[in-house]
């Protein structure tokens, strides 16, 4: 949609090296891309930024500062140059428990903080397979609202990820991605009406030979990229397929 400027954000998830950072870096330079963000394991961040790259890392602790051994506060983020974060990705959610308030906790610490949130919502293969997505993701967001206020929606941007599409190979398709981001769109406008140019990401199973389908979809304005993100050339295919 003209209302939107697309965007293509890579997540490299728990992988990569410094050495492919650097690949990245220099082969990006010589073409350069739309809006792109890779978010990055936290330790690459700066090295990323300083390259003047657009970074987000991949959660940070929903507690500013303290006695929180292990966490990493926003404003260390900030530090390095992120402008981004990820949060409440379904690995977050999974691997450590993260509940919907706990992610709602988190989106207001990074809005406090000045960044932008990347909110992860999207629903499990039983959920969908009894027919209930839009409830579902209608109750990740819901808990959001209930934190953060409707002001939030025109804040950030919110990846639509179905688990069973993450890393299986199983995109959704063009038509099914569309479909829950219409809902998504629909809710949010209701909530704010300025949530209007709120960018929607489609993640899960995205490459270089489905996105600009994808892509193509009036409410899908971008894309969260994991497996394909780390492939240099296939990276700068799935960005230049935006619309
Ligand atoms: O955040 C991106 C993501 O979860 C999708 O991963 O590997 O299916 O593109 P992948």
């Amino acid at each position: 949609s003209n209302v939107r400027k697309p965007m293509v954000a890579g997540n490299w998830k728990m992988n990569g090296s410094l050495a492919l950072l650097h690949t990245f870096i220099s082969e990006l330079k010589a073409s350069p891309l739309l809006d792109t963000v890779l978010c990055l394991p936290y330790p690459y961040l700066a090295a990323a930024s300083k390259a003047s790259f657009k970074v987000g890392a991949q959660d940070c602790s929903q507690f500013g500062a303290g006695a929180h051994t292990g966490d990493i506060a926003v404003g260390m983020l900030q530090e390095l140059g992120a402008t981004y974060v990820i949060v409440g990705h379904s690995e977050r959610r999974q691997d450590h428990n993260e509940s919907n308030i706990a992610v709602a906790l988190k989106v207001q610490t990074v809005l406090n903080a000045g960044l932008t949130p990347i909110l992860c919502v999207g629903e499990p293969l039983k959920v969908r397979e009894a027919g209930n997505v839009n409830k579902f993701v209608f109750e990740q967001l819901q808990a959001v609202i209930d934190v953060c206020s409707k002001d939030f929606l025109e804040k950030c941007i919110i990846a639509y990820e179905p688990i069973w599409a993450i890393g299986t190979g199983k995109t959704a398709s063009p038509e099914q991605a569309q479909e829950v981001h219409q809902f998504i769109r629909t809710e949010i406008v209701k909530w704010n009406h300025n949530a209007v140019s709120t960018r929607l990401l489609y993640g899960g199973s995205v490459n270089a030979s489905n996105a600009h389908a994808l892509f193509a979809k009036p409410d899908i304005d971008g894309g969260l990229i994991g497996g394909a993100s780390l492939k240099i050339d296939d990276f700068i295919a799935i960005c230049n397929a935006v619309k």
